[in-house]
Order: structure tokens, then sequence, then C-alpha cells
């Protein structure tokens, strides 16, 4: 389910508005100056779908959203669970780790998911926003935003990524620990 839950970022028990409803969701984002989309699902889409055939099948989305040409490299990020990998608990610790304190991009961090799930929360002013999103969510977080991202104790996804720069996935960590305040994803979707 997409959800957006807004807090203080002084108390986030201090809860102003949460729901599921895309629309509010985009145009709570949009006065923001964050884009959120729903793009179509493929009902084809199944984990052994490969990157290109996922790239031919949103090409038109895709090329509408790069325009003007900036991203020159977009690729797919896919984690999934494998409970017969013995380093999987690990590997899942290490990926979710990497994102989870606050930090900011260069350029914006542009993800579609195609399945799967994962929170962004947009660290705004006095305001954070966790916005889960599940298969069909296309967000936009402006280059300078502060922000943290949680896959869950569990990863699961397929992410379309969109990059200007090669290196454009770098985060610049801002070193606050604000974001062991806030609820985690899985507490978000199982709240
Ligand atoms: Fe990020």
């Amino acid at each position: 389910m997409t959800l957006l839950q807004i807090m203080s970022d002084k108390d986030s028990a201090d809860v102003t508005l949460r729901t599921e409803d895309d629309a509010v969701i985009a145009a709570e984002l949009a006065k923001r100056g964050i884009t959120f989309e729903r793009w179509p699902l493929l009902e084809s889409l199944t984990g052994a779908t490969s990157t290109d055939e996922l790239l031919a099948e949103y090409a038109s989305r895709i090329d509408a959203l790069n325009a003007d040409g900036r991203y020159k490299h977009i690729d797919v990020a896919r984690i999934h669970p494998d409970e017969s990998d013995p380093e999987w608990p690990a590997k899942a610790t290490a990926a979710r780790t990497k994102f989870l304190d606050e930090h900011r991009h260069a350029e914006d961090e542009v993800r579609f998911f195609a399945a799967g799930q994962g929170c962004f929360y947009l660290h705004l002013g006095d305001e954070v926003l966790a916005t889960v999103c599940t298969a069909g969510d296309l967000v936009s977080v402006p280059a300078g935003t502060l922000h943290w991202f949680d896959m869950g104790t569990r990863p699961e996804f397929v992410a379309v990524r969109f990059f200007e720069e090669e290196d454009g996935w770098i985060g610049d960590f801002t070193g606050d620990k604000i974001s062991s305040g806030f609820p985690t994803l899985d507490e978000l979707v199982g709240a």
C-alpha cells in the first residue's frame, strides 16, 4: 500500500496526516515541490522479467520523463529475499543500513518502483514526510533535499533508477541521527 505519514521533525508522535489516498499523497507532495506519479503496472512483470524487458515495457513513460535527456544512466536495482543464501541476512542488513541515515544528493533522486516497496523520509523544514512507495509509484526527491530511505528488514523491490551522473547515487550524510527517532518502514506498514 502506498502511504504518506506527515510528522513533526521534533516529535514523530505528532502526526498531522496519514493517508493512503494516491491523489492526496500526490497533492501534498506537489505542494512541497516533490514529484509523485502513479505509472500503470505490468501484469506480466515477474521476478524473472529482465532489465531490458522492463525498460522496454516502460519506454514511453521513461522517454517522457527524460524528454530533455538529463538522465544519462538509467538502470534497474533489485533485491529479493533469498532464504537459501546463508549470507542473505547480512546482505539485507548491509543494503538497508546504507541509506538509513539522513543525507542529500547533488542531483534529484528519481525512482520508479516496478515491484516491492521502500520508504522515503523527506525532511522538509519542520516536517518529516514518510512516503511508502509500492509497485507503480514514481518519486523524485529534488537535489539537496534532506532525506533517508528504509527498505525494511526484509528488503524486496525492483526499482528503475535515473541518474544524471554515474555516481549520482552517492550520499552526502549530515551526521544527524534524526532517522532513529522515526517509525521504520516495517512499523509504518504494520501500524
Ligand atoms: Fe538518497
